[in-house]
């Protein structure tokens, strides 16, 4: 169901447009990621504020392992997207798919126990309290009760895995200092520890590189390549340099429709996308 329903995608000229085996083909040639089934599917996703739709019938695909950007211009979609994902918001009408669940409408508290994660600005930290505290209480939120705290090996394993994700995002070491004193592309790299701390399986990423130097984005994109990994990401994402050196494939939407997908370079020569959003 979900294939022919996904947008106009930028098609070779050998293929016709819109047939539905056209973009699964050329994706699974450039692609051994295609080999695997999407952990995460959106069939005709609708979200309507009033009169508005934020979201209009999107319907689109991630293998697992994928890192995916989601772009387009402001206002086009990709906030709400990510809160139907996560459980802030209930769509008005079509289905998520999650390693093979329709996880449309659930709360987020749910959502993330199904291993979605989303990092979102640096809203999650707690100021006051050190690096490893962070990741540590974000690390013991997916555990399902408090009965773990009574077995010494259960947290010293939160411990561990607290270290590990602070590892991965490059704060090693930083452990003890309060995170308020991290500087800013260290908070937003804690932001991404804390989520991955609490060991998803698709992490949704909003603009992990807004706010930060050259450097920092450098490192930002980096690290993000090396998580990808052992995760499937979605990425949101204004800077189109990390963008097209990041994804596996870019979806655009626009006026919450899904206007273009395909690989950086197609997106990149496709003349709609130019028109409504690259040249600006
Ligand atoms: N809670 C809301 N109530 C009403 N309209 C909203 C709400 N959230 C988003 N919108 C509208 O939905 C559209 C998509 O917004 P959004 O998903 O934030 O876009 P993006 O993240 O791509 O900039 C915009 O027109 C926005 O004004
Ligand atoms: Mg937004």
């Amino acid at each position: 169901m979900g294939g022919p329903e996904l947008a106009p995608h930028t098609a070779r000229r050998s293929e016709r447009p819109g047939t539905p085996g056209a973009l699964r083909a050329s994706v699974a040639r450039v692609s051994t990621l295609t080999a695997q089934p999407p952990i995460l599917r959106t069939e005709g996703l609708t979200v309507r504020f009033g009169g508005l739709a934020a979201l209009s019938n999107v319907s689109l695909g991630v293998p697992a392992g994928e890192i995916r950007a989601i772009i387009g211009p402001n206002g086009a979609g990709k906030s709400t997207f990510f809160n139907c994902l996560t459980g802030v918001l209930r769509p008005t009408s079509g289905r998520i798919v999650f390693n093979g669940e329709d996880i449309a409408g659930l709360p987020s508290h749910t959502i993330s126990r199904k291993a979605i994660a989303r990092s979102y600005q640096i809203t999650n930290i707690l100021p006051g309290a050190t690096v490893l505290e962070n990741v540590r209480i974000a690390s013991q939120s997916r555990r399902h009760n408090w009965s773990m705290l009574r077995h010494h090996r259960a947290y010293t394993d939160v411990i561990a895995s607290a270290r590990t994700a602070l590892a991965d995002v490059g704060l090693a070491g930083k452990e003890d200092e309060l995170a308020a004193n991290l500087s800013h592309g260290e908070q937003r790299n804690l932001e991404i520890g804390i989520a991955l701390a609490t060991v998803p399986k698709l992490l949704c990423l909003d603009e992990p590189t807004a706010g930060m130097s050259v450097a920092e984005t450098h490192a930002t994109v980096e690290l993000v390549r090396r998580i990808a990994r052992n995760l499937t990401i979605l990425i949101v994402e204004h800077d189109m340099e990390v963008v097209m050196g990041l994804a596996h494939t870019i979806t655009v939407l626009n006026y919450g429709e899904v206007l273009a997908e395909g690989r950086p370079a197609e997106i990149q020569a496709n003349p709609r996308v130019q028109e409504v959003y690259l040249k600006t």
